[in-house]
């Protein structure tokens, strides 16, 4: 038997689902019972009937089904699986920037810690956060942690000021705008989409800006059929996969998130069989993250 055929058995002995991210190893995607973006995911989360889930991505994305799903067990197969993003505000920075700006809103990127959303208002998603930034009222001020560059996307979209915590995605980070300059001059007349987590002048080089989702809903519904990709590596596979008539090209083959690429076949086989790691929130702060989530799922 192999590893595929392993998963598809544990699977059913413990009556789990498996959520990916698209940025998750192709055969992690091939095994999944649903890939999608961080929106996509969180909204699935919400509707498991199964006793078990098996989150194939990293730690907030698995903290957030918890969260949803207090009663159920979450198992993430490796939990060193974090995002740095995610690391860089912690709940004693928000609250130290929150008292310096009484009265401010606080706003979280879901890609931030438990401790983080418990602290805050409302949290987003790349694939919503300009719905729900448009709900605030202009004369209100905002604490936007802990991405700069989705934020200050926003602020540009919405023509506002929010005060950014200085977070950024090291993956992210690394697309250029020499490298898309490249790609257009080896593929012209492909359109270029970049995450909104990109730098301001790679956003600004690029022609369309969108959540991994967006990215694939663009890809089906576009006439293009060469389409240029600024974001993780990972989503390759899923847009070849739903597109066998287009073509797909990287910014960059560079562009990866190691800690993206840590759930295998292999350990997720080892998670299902050995129950492991299941993840934990301290119901307090649990109780108080959900709100914030709960908030964002209630207008997207
Ligand atoms: P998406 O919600 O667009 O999939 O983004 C998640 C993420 O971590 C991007 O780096
Ligand atoms: Fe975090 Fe960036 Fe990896 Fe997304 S791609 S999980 S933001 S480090």
């Amino acid at each position: 038997m192999d590893v595929a055929e392993e998963i598809a058995q544990l699977k059913k002995a413990r009556n789990a689902v498996i959520l990916a991210h698209n940025y998750t190893r192709g055969e992690v995607q091939d095994v999944a019972d649903f890939t999608g973006d961080s929106l996509e995911l969180a909204r699935r989360a919400t509707e498991v009937k199964a006793d078990v889930i098996v989150f194939c991505g990293v730690w907030f994305m698995a903290e957030t089904a918890k969260i949803l799903n207090p009663d159920k067990t979450v198992l993430i197969p490796e939990p060193s699986a974090g995002c740095p993003m995610a690391d860089m505000v912690t709940g004693e920075q928000l609250r130290a920037l929150k008292a310096k700006h009484p009265g401010a809103k606080a706003v979280c990127y879901v890609n931030s810690t438990a401790e983080v959303k418990a602290e805050c208002d409302i949290c987003v998603t790349s694939g919503n956060a300009e719905k729900v930034m448009a709900r605030f009222a202009p004369d209100e001020q905002i604490l936007f942690v802990p991405d700069q560059h989705l934020g200050g996307h926003i602020a540009g979209l919405l023509k506002r000021e929010y005060t950014l915590w200085p977070g950024y995605c090291p993956t992210h980070a690394a697309i250029t705008v020499k490298a898309i300059e490249a790609a257009r001059a080896q593929h012209p007349g492909a359109p270029v989409m970049v995450h909104p987590e990109c730098a301001r002048d790679v956003r600004s080089a690029a022609d369309q800006r969108l959540s991994t989702g967006g990215m694939c809903r663009f890809a089906r519904e576009t006439d293009a059929t060469e389409i240029i990709v600024g974001t993780e590596i990972g989503i390759l596979h899923r847009l070849r996969k739903e597109n066998p008539g287009k073509r797909f090209y990287p910014v960059s083959e560079r562009i990866v998130c190691p800690n993206m690429k840590k759930t295998t076949l292999e350990n997720l086989a080892e998670s299902l069989r050995d129950m492991k790691t299941e993840v934990t929130v301290p119901a307090e702060i649990a109780v108080r993250a959900k709100r914030t989530i709960d908030a964002m799922l209630a207008i997207s």
